[in-house]
């Protein structure tokens, strides 16, 4: 097992990264200060294989763990969930001093964070990825919320969880498509922060769909150590933590455009990056064998590098606009300049369509 540690003063907390460390959950939970009673938020397609090893380990330990199960699915990450977890944790008579562990992906780990964030203002939690964009990605940082209606993460806090386990071995019952649109975010850190990381990809991308465990625990650590880094220099995306956001202003508008059920978010972020990649390329700050790199890579994890035909420009740059990362009339870009950096820029929507249409 391999510990990182994400450093922000008295919220910080360790990322356990290893094989088989799921049965140490209870002890990893102790070595926080967590005892008592711990409720295990998860879905029934997760639960299937790891809440009784969860639940074993728990008690193990001493705790008194509470399953409650949410239906699976981004359609479900709502405050009609939210509630069923209030509801369950008010029953149970959760305490200030009782925590929650998000046992699933992002949807998972979003929506009990949230519910520990407010509930009795606040209580511990500890996130239980199980998903290779959960691993990399959502787990770290202290994002929580919910959808609205009208759009994506529109209800949510700023909170930080107490630990972050991540167990490799839980990517074997993962379906490969979802495996993949995790790789884009791996690929995403590569491009944004870390040249050797892409290189690594470049020759071993092949490695990690097989979940070869050594580069499987390396590319995580990796991964964790970019997002922890950016996290600890601007928690609360005053600004720079917006480079985390590369591929991503073209991806969320794919996402909305088709309606949050064709594409999975890593795939319209493979797409974004490309184009991204590109608009990068028309301003001046990327160079063509830099933009071919990219492109070969994302192609090469067997993620779609092209917006799909039945997608039209203007839709996804109207979806552009209100995305609540534009303003003043431009729309605020990551732009990478070669692979490992990145700097802003704004751009009209008028440019955009033009370099998207080239
Ligand atoms: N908080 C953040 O910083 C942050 C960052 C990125 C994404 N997100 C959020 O994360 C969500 C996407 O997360 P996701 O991609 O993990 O999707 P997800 O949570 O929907 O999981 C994908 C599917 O895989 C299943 N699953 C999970 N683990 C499994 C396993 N080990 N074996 C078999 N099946 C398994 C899930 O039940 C689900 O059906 C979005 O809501 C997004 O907004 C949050
Ligand atoms: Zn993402």
């Amino acid at each position: 097992m391999q510990t990182l540690n994400v450093n922000l003063g008295d919220r910080s907390y360790p990322i356990h990264i290893g094989s088989g460390i799921l049965a140490r959950t209870g002890e990893l939970l102790n070595q926080v200060g967590l005892s008592g009673k711990v409720a295990i938020v998860t879905n029934p397609t997760v639960a299937q294989f790891y809440l009784e090893p969860i639940q074993a380990a728990l008690s193990k330990a001493g705790f008194t763990a509470v399953p409650i199960l949410l239906p699976d699915g981004e359609a479900h990450k709502n405050s009609i969930s939210l509630q069923m977890i209030y509801d369950r944790l008010i029953a149970e008579r959760f305490e200030r001093k009782s925590s929650i562990l998000a046992l699933g992906g992002g949807v998972v780990g979003d929506l009990a964070g949230f519910a520990a964030a407010t509930y009795l203002r606040g209580v511990p939690y500890v996130q239980v990825p199980t998903t290779l964009l959960a691993h990399v990605d959502s787990s770290v940082g202290g994002k929580t919320g919910v959808n609205h209606a009208d759009g994506k993460n529109l209800i949510g806090a700023f909170y930080q969880p107490k630990l972050v386990l991540i167990d490799i071995a839980v990517l074997k019952t993962l379906p490969r498509r979802e495996l993949i649109a995790g790789l884009a975010e791996v690929i995403k850190y590569g491009v944004i922060e870390d040249t050797a990381l892409f290189g690594l990809l470049e020759q071993q991308i092949d490695k990690l769909v097989q979940l070869d465990s050594d580069l499987l625990s390396q590319t995580i650590a990796t991964s964790c150590a970019i997002k922890a880094k950016v996290v600890e220099a601007d928690e609360r995306e005053d600004d720079y933590r917006a480079v985390l956001n590369f591929g991503h202003t073209i991806g969320h508008a794919l996402e909305a455009v088709t309606g949050y059920t064709e594409l999975l978010h890593g795939e319209a972020v493979g797409v974004g990056m490309v184009k991204a990649a590109a608009l990068s390329m028309r301003q001046g700050f990327c160079d063509q064998i830099s933009f071919d790199r990219i492109v070969r890579l994302i192609g090469k994890a067997g993620l779609p590098t092209e917006i799909p035909g039945k997608v039209s420009l203007a839709s996804l740059i109207q979806a552009m606009e209100v995305d609540k990362k534009a303003a003043g009339g431009k729309i605020k870009f990551v732009m990478c300049e070669g692979i490992g950096k990145t700097r802003f820029h704004h751009l009209a929507p008028s440019e955009i369509l033009a370099a998207l249409s080239a």
